[in-house]
């Protein structure tokens, strides 16, 4: 199979789990380091330890172990494989996530690894690979040993993931086809979604049999939608369906589709919620949207465009503008330079042919920048390393139609611009995909929004790019002189500088070296470490002058990965100020994909709207990680909700707290500028729950008002008790007021 065709079928998650799977999970012995012996059948790996795939080596003994280790596993592989399969010519092992390099045994011999020559250029992934059934490195009905060679270039390391990630299986029939279900579902009247699904296949092999569709109320359990259709697809005529489901209330349906092919007896299931749509329509006449203060120092280039909403066109207006600044009227945007340190109150208006708005804002010219979570676009989880210019521009050019008027305004290419080699000067440049850096960021800057950058303190970075080490001077310099307003600065590679243990001052180093050379550029860039929480890095990074900080490894777009993330964010919670927050890593809404290809998060809508929730009430920066070129319908509603950006931006800059928890739901409270709470109510359980919150229990009697921030509306309530029905992995949102 063409290797871009198992990608994305590997990523669609269609693939179904026969009970003709070897598990892998259980079993593997570990040792660190590297020898070219351990990969023997005969080597005897008695005393080597025991080790869990749940998780990576780190905390199971090996904390700060970066470098290599090896796993070891024996297992039978039984010819029933084979035999029950349809198609008999591959086989498949899977084996978790790869962190970061991996060299995959089978009996002595290499059948699989994800780098060319050296292993210390592997990149975090999947760790898999596929052979043929007739390859002699396999032992049919005999004990044969799997060996995993792997390099950890800093952080987490080994092979690790969720059980189902694990295992021995049959490339079979199923494996080529897809249930695509990527295309954006349609608003109609009368609450109708519509969508158009595909069937389809790239092997030469014609499915014949039926596709039942089945879409399920998730609260009652009924079915609302029932189509069994004869179906057949054969490589380059797909078969599609047109499914619309009217009369739907606001809530998320679960949608099962399901092939079965008559010849094979083989199925393929795909399942996907239905969306809804919460955020209320933007009113026409205007609204000032966005934080209600900006940082930055004086003497330093000054950004900011004002967000605002309404019909267009809109004309701007600024009272009490400190000297040095200016205002275009018609775009919003206000630039110049403060040279007085000092907090400026001035009066923001917009007005269109409807009426006008005002708001009360503050310039703060000072020594902290970065007041507020920043709010813009990363390309990492929608492009991976493949990101270009022309990527980038359209996020930038979206983010200024769609968003900025709600406050987004970051527009930040992470890793995969750097070119291979420095100047002879010794100055950083980019490769052949960003031909005009400063060209770029000047685009960017024109539409009011501003610019980041990624690197990282190593000789490279975590793609294997050239890093700054030894040259963050001139790269801090380089930076300035292309107008970078953003720089998130990674760790990778920086393990082979740092000693094997570090301390606090070998995990700060780099973080402070970095600072000073920003600190000798004139311009407001903003600090990211990305170093994932080593050394409990939110107790001292603000102090070492980050704006923000990773807590945590990479995220991806499951439940499992948001929610273990965004629920594990307590001990850092104090920690959360203006200009200084924890960051538990980017948005994962929208079309991601790391790489060429994308597809639809494989979060639900519900797990969508508790995502941004909690992000929000967590004050971490939210960067949009989608392609904004296939920005659709839900994903836009999801992001411009300004009641909900409203707690994000919130000037007190506090994280929530968690205040109340059991297994089937947590209570979140984030406190407020004005005096008011806001209040996340997550279901964490399987099912539909209602929920009864006594507010004095919580410490939070005494407010007369309960707002659902989504919807934007008052509830009616008695004021001591409140009652909520919520969705399996959902959320309400309210905010407490006097
Ligand atoms: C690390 C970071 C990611 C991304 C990549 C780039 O994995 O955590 O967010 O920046 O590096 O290589």
């Amino acid at each position: 199979m063409k290797r871009s065709l198992l990608l994305i079928l590997l990523v669609a998650g269609f693939l179904t789990a026969s009970a003709q799977n070897v598990s892998l999970v259980n079993g593997w012995k570990f040792s660190p380091g590297d020898s070219t012996q351990w990969s023997a059948t005969g080597f005897d790996d008695k005393s080597w330890q025991p080790i869990s795939t749940a998780e990576s080596w780190e905390p199971q003994g090996h904390d700060k172990l970066d470098g290599f280790g090896w796993y070891r596993l024996h297992v039978v592989i039984p010819s029933s494989l084979k035999n029950n399969a349809f198609f008999k010519d591959s086989i498949r092992f899977d084996l978790g996530y790869g962190d970061d390099s991996y060299a995959v045994y089978l009996n002595g011999q290499l059948i699989g690894k994800n780098y060319n020559t050296d292993p210390k250029s592997g990149f975090y992934g999947l760790c898999k690979t596929t052979i043929k059934t007739n390859d002699p490195a396999i032992l049919w009905d005999k004990d044969n040993v799997i060996a995993v060679r792997v390099f950890d270039t800093g952080g987490a390391g080994g092979i690790y993931g969720d059980p189902d990630m694990f295992s021995i299986s049959m490339i079979d029939i199923m494996d080529y086809a897809r249930i695509n279900t990527e295309s954006d579902f349609s608003y109609g009247d009368n609450n109708t979604l519509g969508k158009t699904v595909k069937v389809e296949t790239g092997s030469n092999y014609t499915y014949k049999g039926q596709l039942d569709i089945t879409v399920v109320d998730p609260e009652t359990g009924g079915s609302i939608f029932q189509k069994t259709t004869d179906v057949t697809f054969a490589k380059g005529s797909p078969y599609s369906y047109a499914l619309t489901l009217p009369n739907l209330q606001a809530r998320s349906y679960m949608i099962t589709y399901s092939f079965k092919d008559d010849r094979s007896g083989k199925k393929l299931i795909n399942t996907e919620g239905t969306p809804y749509i919460l955020t209320p329509y933007v009113h026409a006449k205007p609204q000032i949207n966005g934080a209600n203060v900006f940082g930055a120092h004086p003497g330093a280039q000054f950004l900011y465009k004002i967000p605002a909403t309404g019909h267009k066109p809109l004309v701007f207006k600024v009272d009490s503008l400190p000297a040095g600044l200016k205002l275009d009227a018609t775009t919003g945007i206000i630039t110049g330079t403060v040279n007085q340190k000092g907090d400026y109150h001035v009066v923001f208006t917009v007005r269109n042919r409807l009426g006008f708005a005002k708001k009360k804002f503050t310039i703060k010219i000072g020594d902290v920048i970065g007041l507020t979570p920043a709010l813009g676009w990363n390309s990492w989880n929608a492009f991976g390393l493949s990101v270009t210019d022309a990527k980038v521009r359209v996020a930038a050019k979206t983010i200024a139609d769609k968003l900025s008027a709600h406050g987004w305004s970051y527009v930040n290419i992470d890793d995969g611009w750097e070119a291979p080699q420095r100047a002879a000067s010794g100055e950083i440049v980019a490769n052949e995909k960003f031909p005009d850096m400063k060209g770029l960021s000047d685009y960017v800057h024109s539409l009011g929004l501003r610019f980041g950058i990624y690197s990282s303190p190593g000789p490279r970075t975590c793609g294997g790019y050239l890093g700054s080490y030894q040259h963050e001077d001139q790269d801090a310099k380089t930076y300035g002189d292309w107008g970078v307003d953003y720089l998130k600065y990674d760790w990778c590679s920086y393990g082979e500088i740092a000693p094997k243990e570090p301390s606090l001052d070998d995990y700060k180093k780099p973080y402070q070296v970095m600072r000073a050379s920003l600190d000798k550029v004139n311009r407001d860039i903003m600090f990211s470490f990305c170093q994932y929480g080593m050394g409990d890095s939110w107790n001292w990074a603000g102090e070492v002058g980050g704006n923000s900080w990773r807590t945590t490894g990479d995220i991806t777009d499951t439940w499992k990965s948001m929610s273990d993330i965004g629920f594990h964010q307590q001990a850092e919670q104090p920690h959360a100020r203006p200009g200084h927050f924890n960051d538990p890593d980017m948005l994962i809404v929208g079309k991601v994909g790391w790489g060429d290809s994308q597809h639809n998060t494989r979060l639900t809508p519900d797990e969508q709207y508790t995502h941004i929730s909690l992000w929000s009430l967590l004050s971490s920066p939210l960067l949009i990680g989608c392609d904004l070129g296939k920005l659709d319908g839900f994903t836009l509603n999801l992001l411009t909700n300004d009641e909900v950006l409203a707690i994000s931006q919130d000037a007190l800059g506090k994280e929530a707290k968690e205040v109340f928890k059991n297994d089937n739901y947590l209570v979140y409270v984030k406190e407020l500028e004005d005096g008011s709470k806001a209040v996340g109510i997550f279901n964490i359980s399987g099912k539909y729950q209602t929920i009864n919150l006594n507010w004095a229990e919580l410490n939070l009697g005494g407010y007369t008002k309960v707002r659902d921030v989504w919807r934007q509306k008052y509830l009616i309530t008695n004021n001591k008790t409140f009652k909520t029905n919520v969705p399996s992995h959902g959320v309400e949102l309210v905010r407490l007021g006097k």
